[in-house]
């Protein structure tokens, strides 16, 4: 009996330890994690870094993705700039009325899609080193989308996206569309994406709506939509070419009127003529007389 409890006791003890292990472990990994931030294109993000207060703080950021590029340094009690890569130029800058508080969180300005990666904070003071790592995602939110018609070809684009989107046409009421084509997908310069796509409209069910919807994969909230109820385009497509022999017709019986007066005008003053003269004849004839 004694012997058994003690050994219950111990498989207790040996469990309760195993569980602190995991729970530090848990801990342990959390705390290194990187920080994650998500910055939208264009606009300003914080980058946020903690550090024990303490006088003559030194703190280095640096952009740890592309090699190791200085992106801003404070020390000696002013900020340091003679290292900094030119990519960050004018564009960064720590709350400097923060510092005496531990905060040496940085203020990126004007984010562009390059400037997402990995960030190391790195401060030092008497109470010791830290290092705290910031991994940054530019996003570019789809603004707009627009969806226009021509012929029976309807077309759905957006523009200024990052990072890759994608492109769904849907019906209402749901049918296959088989005629839609593959969407294309550019980047500019500025690494954001457009994408456009294409598809025929069924002649089979001329009162579909047609909506199109893009989004980025990263982020399903990031999703615009535009709808468009396809113009019938048999009865757009037969005032074209019945115009111009409409117009010729017109023109024809205008002419044919024309001629048809004039003929008309011509014999009655012919006639007019040959009794005039007929008469003057008898006229002279008799003066004559
Ligand atoms: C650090 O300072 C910035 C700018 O004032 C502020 O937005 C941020 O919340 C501060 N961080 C902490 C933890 O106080």
């Amino acid at each position: 009996m004694v012997v058994n409890t003690s050994r219950d006791q111990m498989r207790m003890v040996l469990i309760k330890c195993f569980m602190f292990l995991v729970v530090l472990t848990f801990l342990w990994t959390f705390s290194r994690a990187d920080t994650e931030v998500f910055c939208v294109f264009g606009e300003s993000c914080i980058l946020p870094c903690q550090f024990h207060a303490s006088s003559d703080p030194v703190i280095h950021w640096i952009y740890m993705t592309t090699g190791d590029l200085w992106v801003y340094s404070y020390y000696d009690s002013r900020v340091q700039l003679g290292h900094q890569d030119q990519r960050f130029n004018g564009r960064t800058s720590l709350f400097e009325d923060q510092i005496s508080r531990g905060n040496a969180s940085l203020l990126l300005r004007g984010v562009k899609v390059q400037d997402q990666g990995r960030y190391q904070c790195y401060t030092s003071t008497t109470m010791g080193d830290k290092e705290s790592f910031i991994n940054v995602k530019t996003e570019a939110p789809v603004s707009e989308v627009s969806i226009s018609q021509e012929g029976n070809r309807i077309t759905c684009s957006s523009e200024g996206i990052y990072p890759e989107p994608e492109l769904t046409w849907s019906t209402s009421p749901p049918s296959n569309m088989e005629l839609q084509d593959r969407p294309r997908v550019q980047q500019t310069e500025e690494q954001l994406y457009s994408i456009s796509s294409s598809l025929m409209v069924s002649d089979r069910d001329p009162d579909l709506i047609y909506s199109c919807t893009v989004r980025t994969q990263r982020n399903q909230r990031n999703q615009r939509r535009a709808t468009l109820k396809p113009v019938e385009t048999r009865k757009n497509k037969t005032p074209a070419p019945k115009k111009n022999p409409d117009i010729f017709r017109e023109k024809c019986i205008g002419i044919f009127l024309g001629v048809i007066v004039a003929t008309i005008i011509f014999m009655l003053l012919f006639i007019c003529v040959i009794r005039c003269s007929a008469h003057c004849e008898e006229n002279r004839l008799f003066k004559i007389r």
